[in-house]
């Protein structure tokens, strides 16, 4: 383990907004857990546990409160069956790497889940997903650090709550647990397209009805490209906002108004699509001064300046969500955590 102090956490956050870590602790091995937080002395429920830090947003300038860099490595065939494999993936390990191994393995399961930044251990804590997978699909279980009970314990996909974005390590079980690995159960059958529009174009246009695992995480590659910005090259958070869940009786009426309205069925209600709406406020590609929407999909948000500070960004959130509440009645909610 490594304590720091004063460090620039920064470029441990999608958005790039500046901010310093009073104490920075890098955590690489799962047995340093209890000397860790010993060392931290008693004040766990403070403690910020940080991936790459893609979907965090640093509220000020100075944190105050613990942050803990999980550097955990670890890619493991744990079992093979005749149609399956079972990998266990440390949670430190860059999300796209262990992909990309896995393609390379000719394992299905997360081959849509190509390119999206961040670490294996996050994934599961707001049920990362695109082109019509999430990790929940894949997941057989978890291990990780019980802060409340002092040990380690192993949870299985079922009890991690998931739902559209999220799971129980964002709700009922906030700060108790430290993810230290993930459990996938990964299928040797050949893969099908993805279910979404965007991948299902993609191959009509190729004229491959059977693609390979490599061409699937291709396609999403190059899908991903046109619609969501590098963060290393302009800092964003991926998707800004959720999509919003609502009322069946208000989508009716919504589609009614706007036919034109992108709508998936969700077990909650019927989802819209946040970025169609803010296009449709006619903010897409709008500067609200150091941020602003991106060009080719208004759900993103991005810095345009490195100076940009946190005020900033929460002002033109602010103007976004209140044009899409005066135009559809529906209430935007931020993906992205804000750390202060
Ligand atoms: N749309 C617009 N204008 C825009 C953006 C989108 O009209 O500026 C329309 C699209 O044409 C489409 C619909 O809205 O009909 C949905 O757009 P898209 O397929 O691009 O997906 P999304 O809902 O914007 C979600 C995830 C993404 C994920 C994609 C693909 C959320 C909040 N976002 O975006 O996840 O990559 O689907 O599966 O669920 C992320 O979470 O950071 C992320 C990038």
């Amino acid at each position: 383990m490594l304590f720091k102090a004063h460090v620039d956490i920064a470029k441990y956050s999608g958005m790039a907004i500046p901010s310093i870590a009073h104490t920075f602790v890098e955590l690489n091995r799962v047995e340093e857990i209890p000397e860790v937080l010993q060392k931290l002395g008693g004040h766990e429920e403070k403690i910020h546990i940080l991936g790459e830090g893609t979907n965090t947003i640093w509220g000020s300038s100075i944190i105050t409160r613990p942050i803990i860099k999980i550097n955990i490595p670890g890619f493991e065939v744990i079992e093979e069956k005749p149609d399956a494999m079972f990998v266990e993936i440390g949670a430190g390990e860059n999300w796209d790497k262990v992909v990309e191994k896995v393609v390379n393995l000719g394992l299905a399961g997360i081959e849509a889940l190509s390119a999206i930044p961040g670490t294996a251990g996050a994934t599961p804590v707001q049920n990362v997903g695109a082109y019509g997978a999430d990790i929940s699909q894949t997941l057989h279980s978890l291990r990780a650090y019980d802060i409340e009970e002092k040990k380690m314990v192993t949870i299985s996909a079922n009890e991690c709550n998931f739902t559209y974005r999220g799971s129980m390590f964002k709700g009922t079980a906030k700060k108790r647990f430290i993810i230290t690995s993930i459990l996938l159960s990964l299928s040797k059958k050949p893969p099908q397209i993805p279910d979404y529009k965007d991948t299902k174009a993609f191959f009509e246009r190729e004229k491959k009805a059977n693609p390979t695992l490599q061409e699937i995480r291709g396609a999403i590659i190059e899908i991903r490209k046109l619609k969501l910005p590098d963060p290393s090259v302009i800092p964003n958070c991926g998707s800004f906002f959720k999509n919003p869940i609502v009322p069946k009786m208000q989508a009716d009426e919504l589609k009614e108004k706007f036919p034109s309205m992108p709508h998936y069925p969700d077990p909650n209600g019927v989802k819209i699509s946040a970025g169609w709406m803010i296009e449709k406020a006619g903010l897409k590609g709008k500067s609200f001064g150091r941020i602003a929407t991106y060009p080719n999909n208004a759900l993103v948000l991005t810095s345009l300046h490195k100076d940009a500070q946190i005020d900033d960004l929460l002002s033109a959130r602010d103007k976004i969500v209140t044009k899409v509440k005066e135009l559809f009645d529906v209430n935007l909610e931020m993906e992205p955590e804000i750390i202060s």
